[in-house]
This record gives structure tokens, C-alpha cells and sequence, in this order.
């Protein structure tokens, strides 16, 4: 009489500490993991994909490069990452997330020189970047097929920076540690485009 009533209630806190473990553990495997400024990476370690690199939060990096290769366009699965500059990413949420955005998410970034990144803004219809430039205003006019990504001939309002200006503002990401090295060309792009940028906003 006297052992019975303590095991018992010691069994049964354990049974409801169990529980609650137990549904703690599912509530955090359905819910993916926050997305933060660390979630974004040095640019150049995501696979490259044309012009423009991605990757995968879930680890679907495989679905996420048969969308960005399917030569009809795709929809994009959840988790992926898509990057064309250090400082811009578009994240395809959950089905059902935004349907105006078609699940995507727009960040934009802060980078400093010494490759610290923080969140300057994120969300879906009205991200606008440091420009002036609503994310999701462009992004929208891209064909149907192509999933809001807007490469150079997807029907989008084209953006400022040339080819050569882009490879070099992948190659100097302050997040990657150490640059790559520039072509004469795209070292010269580079700083019009820092003094452009100094002198007068663009809207890109
Ligand atoms: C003026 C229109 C415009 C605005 C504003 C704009 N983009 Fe884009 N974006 C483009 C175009 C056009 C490209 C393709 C450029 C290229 O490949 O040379 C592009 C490329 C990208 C890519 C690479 C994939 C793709 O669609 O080709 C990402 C990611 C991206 N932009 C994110 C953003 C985010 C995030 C914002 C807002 C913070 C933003 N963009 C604002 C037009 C725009």
C-alpha cells in the first residue's frame, strides 16, 4: 500500500513527460526550421544554374535543380533557394504559403565587408529593395510556366546589370571569405557600377 501510489504516479509523470516529448518532436518535424540572414549562404558554394545559382533548405537540391533545368519552365519545390546577387534571394515556401507570390518569399539582404549578413526586409507582394524596386512587381511578369523566375527572357522588366557585372558581383560575395579573381573587364564593370551606385540610385 505504501510502494503501489508512488510508482504509480511516478509512471504516470513519466508516461506524460514521454508525451510531451513525443509532440514536441512532431510539432518541430512538420514545422521547418526559421529562416534567418544565416540561412543564406556564400553564394558561389549553391550550385550554379545558368547565370543564377540555388539550393535547398529541405535538401530537395535535386528537385530544386530539375525545376531550374526543365527547359519548359517548372514549379519550384519547397526549401528552395534562388540567388542571382549576394544581396537578393527568393525562397519557395510551403504549398498553400502565399498564393499571390505563388509560395515565394523575398529578402533582401544586408551584407557588410566583412561578410556579416543580416535581414534588411522580407515577405511577399510588397518587398521593395533599396532601390525603390518591388520585388514581386517584376518578378510577377514572368510567363506562367517559368514559376516568377525571370532570367533574361522570361517576359520580365530587365534589371541594370550586364552579365559581366553580375559574375563579378558573385565573385567578390564578402560572405565567400577571400574573392575570386576578376577579368580586366569585369574588374572595370565593378567599380562604374560602385560609383553608379554612390552617385544615383538605380532601379533595379
Ligand atoms: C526591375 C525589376 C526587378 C526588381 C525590382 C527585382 N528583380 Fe529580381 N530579377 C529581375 C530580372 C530581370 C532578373 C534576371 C536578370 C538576369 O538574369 O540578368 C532577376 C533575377 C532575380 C533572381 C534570380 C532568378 C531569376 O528570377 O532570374 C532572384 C533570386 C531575384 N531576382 C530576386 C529578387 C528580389 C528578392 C528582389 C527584391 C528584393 C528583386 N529580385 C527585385 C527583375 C527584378
Amino acid at each position: 500500500m505504501n510502494r503501489f501510489p508512488r510508482l504509480r504516479f511516478s509512471s504516470i509523470v513519466g508516461l506524460v513527460l514521454i508525451c510531451t516529448g513525443l509532440t514536441v518532436a512532431a510539432a518541430q518535424k512538420a514545422e521547418p526550421a526559421p529562416i534567418t540572414a544565416d540561412s543564406f549562404k556564400c553564394i558561389r558554394d549553391m550550385s550554379p544554374v545558368r547565370g543564377f545559382y540555388v539550393s535547398n533548405l529541405n535538401g530537395d537540391l535535386k528537385g530544386t535543380l530539375a525545376a531550374a533545368n526543365a527547359t519548359n519552365g517548372a514549379v519550384y519545390p519547397p526549401g528552395s533557394v534562388v540567388q542571382l546577387v549576394p544581396g537578393e534571394v527568393m525562397v519557395k515556401r510551403e504549398a498553400g504559403f502565399n498564393a499571390a507570390t505563388k509560395d515565394w518569399e523575398f529578402f533582401e539582404l544586408t551584407i557588410t565587408p566583412d561578410g556579416k549578413s543580416t535581414i534588411r526586409t522580407r515577405g511577399f507582394v510588397d518587398v521593395v529593395n533599396r532601390f525603390g524596386g518591388n520585388c514581386f512587381a517584376c518578378h510577377v511578369k514572368a510567363r506562367p510556366e517559368f514559376d516568377l523566375i525571370c532570367e533574361t527572357d522570361h517576359g520580365c522588366d530587365p534589371i541594370p546589370l550586364t552579365p559581366v557585372m553580375i559574375k563579378a558581383i558573385q565573385k567578390t560575395d564578402p560572405r565567400c571569405g577571400a574573392p575570386e579573381e576578376l577579368t580586366a573587364e569585369e574588374a572595370t564593370m565593378l567599380k562604374a557600377l560602385q560609383a553608379a551606385m554612390t552617385a544615383k540610385p538605380s532601379a533595379s
